[in-house]
């Protein structure tokens, strides 16, 4: 689930007060409780194919979509599979995606259910997913606090490698590299995050790093600190960027960021598409307190996960803006 910005404004405001998280914080998915002390973790993601590999991509949809639960500090427990397919494309096609989503279930430890399949002149691919969580553990978009450090779990430049591999300019390994990021489960770094004792996280997805950042800043109630040279940048992604390779998605965040994001003057037009890449998949991007923020790399560690410090949450600056970025 994805409701960022604008989008907000048109959706109805539930008043059922068993629904803890809902439309109006924009976070990754809707929290229900069931009854006193049980929680479930609700969302659905699907999109067109961002990859040529069939296996890759249905492997790829079904991270994505499961990563909305983990950034809630959820447990994701059954999911169901949602299709669009064209009537000319082999059914072999189909057979190869879901066969990557029901492996990175499995994976995950996750049940797939069933689904359902529409015909459809583009071919979509993705879950709608169910899980639980401890209310305790919950890591929502408004739970940062100034002072807390932001951790971000996985490389930068999905979008611009995608982009240039579609046009069959991205190197064999520059892409391998993206699809193993893309195909990492968040379980490690949302365990690592409950764990560490952190109240907020949110997934890195198609508005980028500042565009989700500047959502976690908005239902906060803070402004953030982001500085680009401590973000972890896959492989080739500045040099695809240098040869024009942007997906009109990133454009697209760049042109939203300008109006609540305090830009250094030192970072070049590229540089900020580059805060702004519309990630498929991406890391969780973690607001932990700064006394935690060893024990949260330590849980990272512990789990084989990465994290690089790429900023810090402090008070609403007095200019509005939700984010500074900074070389
Ligand atoms: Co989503
Ligand atoms: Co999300």
């Amino acid at each position: 689930m994805e409701d960022l910005g604008e989008v907000l404004s048109h959706l109805p405001h539930a008043q059922d007060p068993n629904l803890l998280v809902g439309t109006a914080t924009g976070d990754d998915a809707a929290v229900y409780r069931l009854a006193e002390g049980v929680l479930t973790v609700h969302t659905a993601d699907f999109f067109p194919p961002i990859v040529d590999d069939a296996y890759d991509f249905g492997a790829i949809a079904a991270v994505n979509a499961l990563s909305d639960v983990y950034a809630m500090g959820g447990r994701p427990l059954i999911a169901l599979n949602i299709a669009c397919f064209p009537e000319d494309l082999p059914r072999e096609t189909l057979g190869r995606i879901l066969r990557g989503a029901g492996d990175a279930a499995r994976e995950a430890g996750v049940v797939i259910g069933g689904g359902h399949t529409v015909k459809d002149a583009e071919l979509k691919f993705g879950l709608a997913v169910t899980g639980v969580v401890e209310e305790a553990s919950l890591l929502t978009n408004a739970g940062a606090r100034p002072g807390d450090a932001l951790v971000l779990t996985k490389p930068v430049g999905t979008g611009i490698i995608t982009t240039a591999a579609k046009a069959q300019q991205c190197g064999e390994e520059t892409l391998a590299e993206a699809v193993r990021t893309m195909r990492l489960l968040n379980r490690a770094a949302s365990e690592a995050a409950v764990a560490a004792g952190a109240r907020a996280a949110t997934d890195v997805t198609g508005f980028g790093l500042i565009g989700h950042l500047t959502g976690m800043m908005r239902a906060s109630g803070a402004s953030a600190q982001v500085r680009l040279s401590s973000v972890p940048l896959l492989p080739g992604t500045r040099e695809l960027l240098e040869r024009g390779f942007a997906p009109g998605g990133t454009r697209a965040n760049l042109d939203a960021a300008n109006a609540t994001t305090a830009w250094d003057a030192q970072l070049s037009e590229d540089d900020r598409l580059l805060l702004c890449d519309a990630q498929t998949s991406g890391g969780l991007l973690i607001a932990v307190a700064q006394e935690r923020l060893g024990a949260l790399e330590a849980e990272l560690a512990a789990r084989g996960a990465d994290g690089a410090a790429v900023g810090a949450v402090a008070e609403r600056r007095a200019d509005g803006a939700l984010v500074a970025a900074s070389v």
